[in-house]
């Protein structure tokens, strides 16, 4: 089996000129990061956390360093993870202190005894488990920091997220974020939520996805995503369907990526960008902010 690998950046208003190149670069990094484990022969589920731990230490994506900020000014982070392959998911919601939430989503997985923690709960795990804390002046960008003082709410992309089909046929995905600016403390999106932020399953597909947090929760649009692909249909359309679905639903705004066990995708969003790189069996591209610029 030819292994894929797409990763997203968040779909939201266009990228500054001034960030595109930077943003770009962190995709493609986080994207080389991903595949070089499936180059290997490895498993999609560490290839999607390895893709989604370099875009969270990127200050330029809205998750982990460089997270938006809560009303409070604080940072508080959601992720969730899924393997198609054992149906084994973790996810963490409204989470401080913490720079990889992906990498503590794994832990509650492999850990196996709950599959979702939230807050402090979740921190006190984190410790538990060796995870490296972080203090929120690690956490706050000058830039995210500005935009909490402006209190700009406008939808900037950054929510961070990857899909994987590794040689043994294994698909799985997993997504991270600071959820949206000025949100209340306590507030969990879509990331965190498995079948509306991510969701995988080896037979059918896996889906990543990103956006307006509450709509995508009100119509799981991640396991609508991927049901559309049953009997073989195309990723293409089936994730148009499921954004149709999602904006007459809802009228949310969003973006998703799709693999199925072919290595066939679907990237859409309603949005006016989504940086995404990608890498298929067929036709392999590497696209980032949503235009191609790049073979490989
Ligand atoms: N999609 C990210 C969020 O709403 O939290």
């Amino acid at each position: 089996m030819t292994p894929a690998l797409i990763v997203h950046g968040g779909a939201g208003v266009a990228t500054p000129p001034a960030l595109q190149a930077e943003r770009r670069s962190g995709l493609e990094a986080a994207f080389a990061a991903g595949w070089s484990i499936l180059g290997q022969g490895g498993t999609a589920l560490d290839a999607v956390v390895q893709a989604t731990v370099t875009l969270e230490d990127h200050p330029l994506f809205n998750a982990g360093l460089g997270s938006c900020l809560t009303e409070d000014g604080t940072v508080e982070v959601d992720a969730s993870l899924m393997d198609g392959s054992t149906f084994q998911t973790g996810a963490v919601g409204a989470v401080r202190n913490i720079k990889n939430a992906i990498q503590l989503a794994r832990a509650v997985m492999t850990d196996g005894r709950h599959v979702f923690l939230v807050g402090e709960g979740a921190e006190r795990f984190a410790r538990e488990h060796g995870l490296p804390p972080a203090t929120m002046d690690e956490l706050i960008t000058a830039r995210q920091h500005q935009r909490w003082q402006a209190q700009q709410t406008a939808g900037e992309p950054g929510t961070v997220g990857a899909v994987a089909l590794d040689s043994a046929g294994g698909l799985a995905a997993a997504t991270s974020t600071g959820g949206v600016m000025g949100k209340r403390s306590g507030r969990v999106g879509d990331s965190a939520v498995i079948g509306a932020g991510t969701y995988a399953d080896s037979a059918i597909g896996a889906c990543s996805v990103t956006g307006d947090g509450e709509d995508i929760i009100r119509a799981t649009l991640a396991r609508t995503a991927v049901e559309l692909l049953r009997g073989g249909k195309d990723p293409a359309q089936a994730a148009r369907a499921a954004l149709a679905r999602l904006t007459r639903q809802t009228r949310g705004e969003a973006g998703l990526i799709l693999l199925d066990p072919f290595g066939r995708s679907g990237v859409v969003y309603n949005t006016e960008s989504m940086g995404v790189a990608l890498r298929l069996g067929s036709g392999q591209a590497l696209r980032a902010e949503g235009r191609l610029v790049a073979r490989v």
